[in-house]
């Protein structure tokens, strides 16, 4: 049983909590390999189709664990690959949501990017804090900032440490939608509840062709795109789509 983080199935869709709520989920090497050993290992479960990852209502997390990080040498970190195997969590395909309530601060700043979005409570608050402690953003905070909301900003967050509230994550394009705090895992979960009616292989498509968006060109971006579309004409889920609007019924996708 995982300590750091509780996971609750809902059918096709998966929650996960961060469980540290002393530390503010503080991200440490235990959270790390919980992840992977209890959810990285689901990407494959055909019956999986969102997950949605979340905090409490003060944090979602506030960074990587300061504590266990603060004695260790540059070789220290290099040598045991400190947060590299968080890219596996970013790289599952199976669509993500981060529910953010309260801090989300570097680590956990970035482990809501890692996402595929991110929505929010109205009083989350967002931030790179990372230069007040005399480092930088080490889980993707430089890149995957700057790719959602553009160099000045990214600049801004980065360079001064400062936190940035729900409103102005959405109007920057940080977030996707805001809600009531008290409302926002429920509203997540019935998200994630449309999303897993739809047919997983179309749905892992999307995430892939979006996130492959960040290293193509339009063009080939549009080749990938068009390439993916077309491979799907071979599948069940793609027949039962199309004729279930023609006949004017709901479609029963079975992911193949
Ligand atoms: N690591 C370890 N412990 C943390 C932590 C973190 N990132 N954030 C909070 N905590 C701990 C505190 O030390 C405190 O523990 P104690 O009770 O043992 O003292 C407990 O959580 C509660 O925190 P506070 O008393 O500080 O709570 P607050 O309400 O006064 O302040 C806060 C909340 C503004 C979020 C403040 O806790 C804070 O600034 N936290 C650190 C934020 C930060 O710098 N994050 C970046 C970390 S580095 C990083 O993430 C690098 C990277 O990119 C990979």
């Amino acid at each position: 049983m995982p300590k750091t983080i509780r996971l609750t199935r809902y059918d096709k869709v998966l929650k996960i909590e961060l469980n540290r709520p002393e530390e503010l989920n503080a991200l440490n090497k235990e959270v790390l390999k919980e992840i992977l050993e209890h959810v990285v290992s689901l990407d494959a479960d055909p019956d999986l189709a969102c997950i949605i990852l979340t905090g409490n209502m003060k944090a979602f997390a506030a960074g990587a664990d300061i504590k266990e990080m603060c004695d260790k040498s540059s070789k220290e970190m290099r040598e045991g690959r400190y947060f590299s195997d968080w890219e596996l969590f970013a790289n599952m395909q199976t669509p993500k949501i981060a529910a953010v309530n309260g801090y989300a601060l570097g680590g956990g700043c970035e482990l809501a990017m890692m996402c595929d979005y991110i929505l929010a409570g109205e009083s989350a608050k967002f931030g790179q804090p990372e230069i007040k402690l005399g480092v930088i953003a080490g889980i993707g905070g430089t890149q995957r900032m700057t790719k959602l909301i553009g160099r000045a900003k990214s600049m801004d967050m980065h360079l001064t440490g400062r936190m940035m509230g729900a409103e102005e994550a959405l109007n920057c394009g940080l977030i996707a939608r805001i809600f009531p705090d008290e409302e926002l895992v429920e509203n997540a979960l019935g998200i994630a509840e449309i999303i897993s009616q739809y047919s997983k292989p179309a749905l892992t498509m999307i995430t892939n062709a979006i996130h492959k968006s960040d290293n193509l060109t339009l063009e080939q971006g549009l080749k990938y795109e068009r390439s993916l579309f077309y491979s799907l004409f071979d599948t069940h889920d793609q027949k039962e789509g199309m004729k279930a609007f023609i006949e004017k019924r709901k479609p029963t996708f079975n992911g193949t």
